[in-house]
């Protein structure tokens, strides 16, 4: 009924009405494929397309459970269990009567599209089959939060150039990895590693960047709808500020070196000023040697004596 509207009026010319309904049903069996979601490790049931009426029992069926149409997962006849998979062993059971299959915990390995046959037993030993429906089971891991590092290459005043890696692990399936700077999308340069196209994922984003400022770097792994986000702050390193230090170094080496003329300048005078006296006081008494020994050890009578003599 739902899909008579989108039918072009030709075709309802067409067709005479019960093809017409057939298709309607055929292609709402195929758009209403059942999809059931999972996660490694929890229980979750698969359902049938057919429930025992409470007037008769399992043992008036036969019921299949298989996966990919190749593998019975779990099969019942008159009631007894007459197959089960190795891969599913000790981790399925049926309900008897609304026929859904339990799985726990499920694994990433029992992905796939799964099939209910029912047959109804007739007294004759005929089988008729009730139904048969198909049923697709995704299962999904988590990853991992991404882990996000940066290792600086190479720095110069403008900008830091840095190598920056954000990875994440053991999930399924193969994700989407996206980012942001300061809100702004990016690209990483993904590579992913698995074992095989049913085995959890690896991750990895890297990406080169120059960063003239400090800035937020974002990075997302995406899978079957889930979303994992880790933020880390990119700074720019400080060293390269180096205007503002050298100053207060000019600062430094400019006041030693004016102290240090200031020193030089007092022991010169102190030298020199005495000198100048002691030649005129110690020349005339003995000889130059004797003289200027006897000038040096007693500093402060020269002093003295200079003081009294520029008065
Ligand atoms: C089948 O029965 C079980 C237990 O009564 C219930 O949890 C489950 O939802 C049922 N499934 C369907 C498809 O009716
Ligand atoms: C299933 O369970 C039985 C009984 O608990 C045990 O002996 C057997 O080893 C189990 N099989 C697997 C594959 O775990
Ligand atoms: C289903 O089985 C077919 C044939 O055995 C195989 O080619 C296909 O990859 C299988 N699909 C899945 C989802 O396992
Ligand atoms: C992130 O990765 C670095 C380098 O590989 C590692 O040292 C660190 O332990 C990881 N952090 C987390 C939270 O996994
Ligand atoms: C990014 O966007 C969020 C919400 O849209 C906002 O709160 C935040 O301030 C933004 N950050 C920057 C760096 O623009
Ligand atoms: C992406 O990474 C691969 C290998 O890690 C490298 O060969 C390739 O050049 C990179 N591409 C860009 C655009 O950086
Ligand atoms: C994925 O990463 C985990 C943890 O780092 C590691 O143990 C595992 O071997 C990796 N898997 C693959 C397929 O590289
Ligand atoms: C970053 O800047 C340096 C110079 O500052 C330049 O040589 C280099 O190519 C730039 N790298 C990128 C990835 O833009």
């Amino acid at each position: 009924m739902a899909c008579l509207p989108a039918a072009p009026p030709a075709l309802r010319r067409w067709l005479g009405l019960g093809l017409f309904v057939l298709l309607c049903l055929s292609l709402g069996y195929a758009l209403e494929k059942k999809v059931v979601k999972s996660k490694v490790g929890e229980k979750v049931g698969l359902p049938c397309c057919h429930e025992i009426p409470s007037s008769q029992s399992l043992h008036n069926y036969r019921v299949y459970w298989q996966k990919n149409t190749t593998e019975v997962v779990l099969a019942y006849a008159e009631g007894k269990m007459i197959s089960k998979h190795d891969r599913y062993e000790n981790r399925t059971e049926m309900n008897t009567k609304n026929l859904t299959l339990w799985i726990s915990p499920v694994e990433i390995l029992d992905n796939g599209p799964y099939q209910c046959v029912v047959q109804h037993l007739t007294y004759l030993q005929n089988s008729v089959v009730v139904c048969d429906e198909p049923v697709t089971l995704f299962v999904t891991a988590d990853f991992s939060k991404p882990n996000i590092t940066a290792e600086v290459s190479a720095d110069s005043c403008e900008s830091t150039e840095m190598v920056v890696k954000c990875s994440s692990y053991g999930g399924f399936p193969k994700p989407k990895i996206s980012g942001a700077l300061n809100n702004a999308s990016m690209v990483w340069n993904a590579s992913w590693v698995s074992e095989s196209s049913l085995s959890p994922y690896n991750v990895t984003g890297q990406l080169r960047l120059n960063v003239t400022k400090d800035v937020s770097i974002t990075c997302s792994v995406e899978y079957n709808g889930f979303t994992k986000s880790t933020s880390l702050l990119l700074k720019k390193t400080n060293y390269c500020v180096v205007p503002t230090v050298p100053p207060s170094h000019n600062v430094i080496t400019a006041s030693s070196i004016i102290i240090i003329i200031f020193l030089l300048a007092i022991t010169l005078a102190a030298r020199y000023l005495p000198r100048h006296v002691c030649s005129h006081c110690c020349k005339p008494q003995d000889s130059v040697e004797e003289g200027v020994k006897e000038c040096m050890k007693p500093p402060v009578s020269s002093k003295v004596t200079s003081e009294t003599s520029s008065v």
